[in-house]
């Protein structure tokens, strides 16, 4: 079974996904953090974020691996601490944003999705990913609170930086036709991850 989460950054995907993989028994899968791998890759090799080609061509010869334990590794180096800093934020959109290396990532994503039972995370798991997903989530939340709740993650977090992504992701971010939207301002975790949990019993059912 996939169950699918997208929705913009600090919607609260990464904690609510996370948190929901654990209560089902099903693998998390984060594919932000192969975007954010690569970014950190072509900033490490100097590699222009703009250059469609060289971009596809790393992300062809460098597999990005998931741990189990939430660990992220590209090039053999433990990038798990290293694709969360203001650097990586500031490159991934545009890193991500080109079709050559959409299509590594979505076959990598796709392979991992049909081998386990998962929660996957993301921006087009729904749509283009995995669209038989069983259960499709797109969480939203009100600017403000996607930004304070940022800022609580990463003190350092530039808040201008975190929406001027969001309008730059947009294009990639739309919710599938059959996705259940979730606002999850004003919620906390617990409440989230019970209503998902709910769903995904329901379909599994
Ligand atoms: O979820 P995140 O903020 O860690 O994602 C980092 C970037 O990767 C985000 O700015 C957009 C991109 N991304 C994407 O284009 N498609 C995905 N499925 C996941 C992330």
């Amino acid at each position: 079974m996939i169950v699918a989460i997208d929705g913009p950054a600090g919607a609260g995907k990464s904690t609510v996904a996370r948190a929901l993989a654990q209560r089902l028994g099903f693998r998390y899968l984060d594919t932000g953090a192969m975007y954010r791998a690569l970014a950190w890759l072509a900033l490490r090799d100097g590699i222009d974020p703009v250059d469609a080609a060289a971009l596809g061509a790393l992300a062809r010869a460098n597999a990005v691996e998931l741990g189990v334990g939430g660990t992220v590794t590209i090039a053999g180096h433990d990038v798990t601490a290293e694709i969360r800093t203001a650097q990586v934020d500031a490159v991934v959109s545009a890193v991500s944003a080109h079709p050559p290396v959409r299509a590594v990532m979505r076959d990598r994503q796709r392979e991992l999705s049909l081998v386990v039972d998962c929660v996957m995370e993301g921006r087009d798991i729904g749509t283009v990913v995995a669209p038989q997903a069983e259960l499709k989530v797109y969480l939203v939340a009100d600017p403000e609170e996607r930004v304070r709740r940022r800022l609580a993650e990463r003190p350092t977090a530039d808040a201008a930086a975190l929406l001027a992504r969001d309008a730059s992701d947009a294009e990639r971010m739309q919710p599938a036709l059959d996705a259940v939207r979730l606002d999850t301002t004003g919620l906390g975790i617990d409440q989230v991850v019970e209503r998902i949990e709910l769903l995904a019993r329901e379909r599994a059912a």
